[in-house]
């Protein structure tokens, strides 16, 4: 939620901002704004609207000689998307401008002692505080002011400070919100994420918690909360440059959907040895340690969440451990019965999200061992993390997971692989059948990618609709889950995922002539089941598409569309049952015309309770 970007160097700001920001408009797209160092002043360009209303407006940096300056692109928390509300922020004198990513949670009562002493403020946001704090700190020592203001902030930030008398450096702070450091020929930057860096260089230096960094032209040194330099270890980004790019597609969600089966891949191989046996590189938890494990919880926000709830039914049935899965904003204030005797299993993309942090947090303080599956590499989630699995998806830029959810579904059936082995629960035969089934995954998602034409022309029919129930028993019903988020999300549909016998405990009555019903039938011991749901939706005359596995061919008379997808193990169905589903939610939402990629009112990393 909200990008910022900062850099010192020997070539004019301006462009490099935007084209930062430009890659960071993932996080937050409803205002944009970038402040610049010139002749002993601040000037600062901001616009309401996606990034391209303030580059149309600055003729894209043409002619911004300023070789210092900040950027950031916003996702309103506090006051609505304008002008005034856009960063960066000044501090009264004008001496100072800010950019924040994150929330400062006691903004109100700072607001008013500074509003005590005179202060005027120009906006709504929480933001502006920081920067007539540091105003307020402010003696001649940059890094000073910023220092002392920040010990007053109570929250979550990400910071970029400029100073009007200090053009030869800026400022960065990190406190719960992600920023890194990127080192290049040309100067130095900050950014909330690599790609806003990644055209310039792969040198780059995550910030850790509370620590704070001077930028000059030629220098990066990193301080800790107690003013000491610090030593940080540079780290190189090995990621192709056009990973981050749109490559040709016209959207990134549908570059990341036809991803996943290298993505598939990546995640896999090489967690399995050469002896066919499973290597789950960052778990280092024994036998006896697991056979200590009475229950285990998996914990997560949407996407991930939905993941969850399959890697719950997987599990429990390979495992035989029960099995909890909440939503992170729950989990955090109910109390859980979480102890040393808990496995928590944390699952996040991101590996920034607010919830699922604080979440993590709360089952460590209960005494919990913490594993998570996280997407992005040293991220705050995988550093708090007792033991940490990389989902190998590579940069997911869509706002709308796709290949994340993929990869940390395979990640989910190799820990339910591994830990019903270690347990005894499945011998070396279960194992490497199923094992050899999860290999063959990504060419089966391949095969299933090549029918995203029947997609296409599917999803015209579907795309004035304004209602859809999706429907499913056991796997399907937590696939259903996933496939109704991915169409409302992006095509703003009204969507509801419901467990198929459950529709009949208040929800058929919704169901009417002509409302669109997506059965999810591959779960081959439910199928009959499934298909008297079916049946009684059609009954009232629902527009039904189902999805099922070639060898139902013949069971499903009642259907107004079928889709087939080849079969594996039931276990790992929802592997390929999702790829129609996203395509199905892509070409709807593309059909309406819709902001595939910046859905309205969502942001890609919550870094916001
Ligand atoms: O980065 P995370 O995996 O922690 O993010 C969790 C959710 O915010 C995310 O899955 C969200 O639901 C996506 N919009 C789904 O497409």
């Amino acid at each position: 939620m909200c990008g910022i970007v900062g850099f010192i160097g020997c070539k004019p700001a301006a462009p490099l901002l935007l084209e930062g920001l430009a890659k960071l408009e993932y996080r937050g797209y409803d205002s944009a704004g970038i402040a610049l160092v010139e002749n002993g002043q601040i000037t600062i360009h901001k616009a309401k609207g996606r990034l391209s209303v303030l580059s149309d407006r600055i003729r894209g940096g043409d002619g911004i000689e300023a070789t210092v300056g900040i950027g950031h692109t916003r996702w309103a928390t506090h006051g609505k998307p304008s002008d005034e509300n856009s960063h960066p922020h000044k501090s009264a004198s004008g001496r100072f401008a800010v950019v924040h990513n994150g929330i400062i949670e006691n903004y109100a009562a700072l607001k008013k002692e500074l509003q005590s002493d005179g202060v005027e403020f120009l906006s709504e946001t929480d933001t502006e505080v920081i920067a007539h704090l540091i105003e307020r700190s402010y003696t001649g020592d940059f890094l000073a002011a910023v220092r002392a203001a920040i010990q007053r902030l109570e929250g979550s930030y990400a910071l970029g400070v400029l100073c009007a008398e200090h053009p030869d450096e800026f400022i960065a702070v990190r406190n719960a919100s992600p920023l890194i450091v990127g080192l290049s020929e040309i100067g130095n930057f900050i950014a909330s994420d690599i790609p806003a860096v990644l055209a310039h260089t792969r040198r780059v230096i995550p910030l850790a918690d509370h620590e704070i960094v001077r930028l000059t032209r030629d220098a990066v040194t990193v301080f800790d909360q107690a003013g000491h330099p610090v030593e940080k270890k540079e780290m190189t980004v090995d990621w192709d440059v056009t990973s981050a790019e749109k490559g040709g597609y016209d959207h990134f969600m549908i570059k990341e959907i036809m991803e996943q089966p290298q993505a598939l891949s990546a995640t896999i191989s090489p967690r399995i040895d050469a002896d066919g046996g499973i290597v789950l590189d960052g778990i280092h938890l024994t036998a006896s340690q697991l056979r200590k494990v009475n229950r285990l919880f998996i914990v997560a926000c949407g996407s991930a969440y939905h993941a969850g709830v399959v890697g719950k039914y997987v599990i429990e049935k390979l495992a035989r451990i029960p099995v909890e899965v909440d939503l992170a904003s729950e989990f955090r204030y109910r109390d859980p019965i979480v102890d040393e005797k808990s496995l928590v299993i944390i699952v996040s993309q991101s590996g920034e999200t607010a919830d699922t942090l604080a979440a993590l947090r709360e089952a460590k303080r209960r005494g919990a061992r913490v594993l998570s599956i996280v997407n992005v590499v040293g991220s705050t989630i995988a550093s708090e993390s007792d033991d940490v699995l990389y989902t190998w998806a590579g940069p997911e830029i869509s706002v709308a997971t796709t290949k994340a959810y993929s990869t940390q579904l395979t990640m989910l059936y190799l820990i339910a692989f591994y830990i019903a082995h270690k347990l005894g629960r499945i011998d070396d035969r279960d194992q490497r059948r199923l094992l050899s089934a999860l290999i063959r995954l990504p060419d089966m998602v391949s095969g299933i990618l090549r029918q995203a034409g029947e997609l296409k022309q599917l999803a015209q029919r579907y795309a004035y609709l304004e209602h859809a129930y999706f429907i499913g028993r056991n796997l399907d019903y937590a696939v259903a889950l996933e496939a109704s988020l991915k169409l409302k999300e992006i095509s703003y549909i009204h969507s509801e995922a419901y467990a198929a016998g459950e529709l009949k405990h208040g929800t058929i009555s919704l169901i009417e002539e002509g409302t669109f019903v997506v059965a999810l039938a591959c779960c081959e011991k439910l199928i009959e089941k499934t298909m008297s749901n079916i049946k009684e939706v059609k009954a009232r005359g629902a527009e039904v598409l189902v999805l099922t596995t070639d060898d139902n061919r013949d069971v499903l008379p009642e259907a107004d569309h079928v889709l087939y997808i080849p079969k594996t193990n039931d276990l790992l169905m929802p592997s390929l049952e999702v790829v129609p589903m996203q395509l199905l939610g892509y070409y709807i939402a593309l059909a309406r015309k819709c902001d595939i990629d910046k859905p309205r009112n969502l942001a890609k990393s919550v870094t916001v309770e």
